[in-house]
């Protein structure tokens, strides 16, 4: 597909789905967040989805940088839920099972990584970047970022990458085809926004439970203060994990890179 294909048949696909108001499509941009995130601060609606076909500046947790070549779903989504800013950061735990649930869709066994990794086999498929504003009591704009390693050639990344990332192409016989994905993903997104919006949390973080590999674990998690380790027991409600370390110990932590002891090189 040439590039002005690809811009007029993505913006002619999206505009058939109920939740996208707004498609805004490019062939190469830098990060579709970046400029979801300045159309957000300009007043775009909620349902405007900004959507690239590659990214030169993809950028993922943690100010890393997101690999994104062709053959990949990079998209980010304006959303303006009336809820209360402590909630906005579920919308990551929410966003986390709709993509496991659309990929498990064609076969794979995803599962979740806490927060937000989706991955196959303890490998990277997909990984999600939310970023809000909001003044203490409401939120302003919620922008999801989703990259998905739907069709990519693992050859195509970086080797420290390869090793730790999958895409459905490596996985499956077959390919899948992107527009379909993103109709499943949609569709999916959809029901359980709904649900967010209904402040049904609970509902939310109880199928994380079920779709994420986290709990029962021993972790390592890297925060911004420091690495803690123990076993993680539980998600609160707001999405923290809840550790339990080798002294008995309680932490709660809101954000970090978790590793599983039972992945790492321990030689
Ligand atoms: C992670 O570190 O796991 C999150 C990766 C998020 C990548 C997506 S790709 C679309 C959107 N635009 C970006 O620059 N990042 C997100």
């Amino acid at each position: 597909m040439n590039k002005s294909t690809f811009v007029k048949k993505t913006t002619m696909f999206l505009n058939t789905l109920d939740f996208v108001k707004k498609p805004v499509v490019f062939d190469e941009l830098d990060s579709t967040n970046l400029t979801a995130k300045a159309l957000a601060k300009a007043g775009a609606e909620e349902g405007t989805v900004v959507i690239a076909r590659t990214q030169s500046h993809g950028r993922g947790r943690f100010d890393r940088i997101w690999q994104s070549p062709l053959g990949g779903i990079y998209l980010s989504l304006v959303l303006r839920p009336s809820v209360p800013i402590q909630q906005a950061s579920l919308l990551s735990f929410m966003t986390a099972l709709v993509v496991a649930k659309t990929v498990r869709s064609y076969g794979p066994q995803a599962m979740i990584k806490w927060p937000n990794d989706v991955r196959v086999k303890g490998r990277k498929i997909a990984g999600i970047l939310l970023e809000s504003e909001g003044d203490g009591s409401k939120v302003d704009y919620v922008v999801v970022g989703v990259g998905i390693n739907l069709s990519i050639d693992l050859k195509n990344l970086s080797s420290a990458l390869q090793g730790k990332s999958t895409s459905l192409l490596n996985e499956l016989p077959c390919p899948v085809d992107y527009y379909d994905f993103l109709k499943t993903f949609f569709r999916t997104f959809e029901h359980f926004y709904t649900v967010f919006q209904g402040q049904r949390y609970e509902e939310i973080l109880t199928e994380w439970k079920a779709w994420s590999d986290t709990l029962g674990k021993r972790v390592k998690v890297k925060t911004m203060t420091g690495t803690l380790q123990g076993t993680a027991y539980d998600v609160d409600h707001s999405g923290f994990l809840l550790l339990r370390t080798e002294k008995g110990d309680t932490k709660k932590i809101l954000s970090g890179d978790c590793l599983y002891f039972d992945e790492l090189d321990h030689t």
